[in-house]
């Protein structure tokens, strides 16, 4: 492919990739279903990045619960836990001798230990499929904390820029919301924090699909 050639010789270059370049491999992959496992290697970005979303995501944690944490990068959050907690990592890449690596774009999801808390720290945007994780979490954990950069909704260049930034995905935080609510996760506490979302979830027994299954059935 021309294009791909193209984005080698930049690279070859030491040249930064345009955005529209770099939202198109974002593209051509979230089609196939594939994760970064590329842009995931490195811990340059991951190092730079403040602990301050960390230490508020840490802050939603209630003492003495069991804590997953999915996508931990540089493991930030686990010490800001309440030391209490018990912690485990997981990860798409092995960041230490006790990371657990899976991919969240997997299919089947692998099945993962029962926990208090699952957390998702700027995981989401790299998620292709949210609906169907947040359907099998909640076989895993009571409480989901996560963070999420909302989209602008309808804005073509916003995806563009997120797909050039490696998102998968153009949630606005009523859509986020809502597909958590129907995979059984109802919202219990939101903070902002330059211009992410930060969410804490709560498992319903009952999920919002099974309602309006009921519903219909109730119909026939
Ligand atoms: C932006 S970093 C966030 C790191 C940390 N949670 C934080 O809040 O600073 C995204 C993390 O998600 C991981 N990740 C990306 N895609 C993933 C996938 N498909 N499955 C599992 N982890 C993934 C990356 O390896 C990286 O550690």
């Amino acid at each position: 492919m021309t294009w791909l050639r193209t984005l080698r010789q930049l690279r070859r270059q030491g040249r930064r990739w345009p955005i529209p370049f770099l939202a198109l491999v974002t593209e051509h992959r979230r089609r196939a279903g594939r994760s970064d496992f590329a842009g995931c290697e490195g811990t340059r970005d991951l190092q730079l990045a403040s602990d301050e979303r960390s230490i508020r995501l840490a802050r939603m944690i209630l003492p003495r619960s069991t804590v997953l944490e999915f996508g931990l990068g540089m493991g930030k959050l686990g010490a800001h836990l309440p030391p209490s907690c018990e912690y485990r990592e997981y990860d798409l890449v092995s960041r230490s001798s006790g990371t657990l690596v899976v991919d969240l774009n997997s299919r089947p999801l692998p099945s993962i230990e029962q926990v208090d808390f699952a957390v998702l720290g700027g995981v989401l945007e790299y998620v292709i499929d949210v609906p169907s994780l947040v359907s099998h979490l909640h076989n895993v954990c009571d409480r989901i904390v996560a963070s999420y950069v909302p989209a602008k909704s309808g804005r073509l260049w916003d995806s563009v820029k997120r797909r050039g930034k490696g998102w998968v995905n153009d949630y606005t935080t009523d859509e986020l919301c809502a597909t958590f609510l129907r995979s059984g996760f109802l919202i219990v506490q939101t903070e902002e924090w330059q211009g992410q979302t930060l969410f804490s979830f709560k498992k319903q027994h009952v999920r919002q699909v099974e309602v309006s299954d009921r519903v219909d059935h109730g119909r026939d």
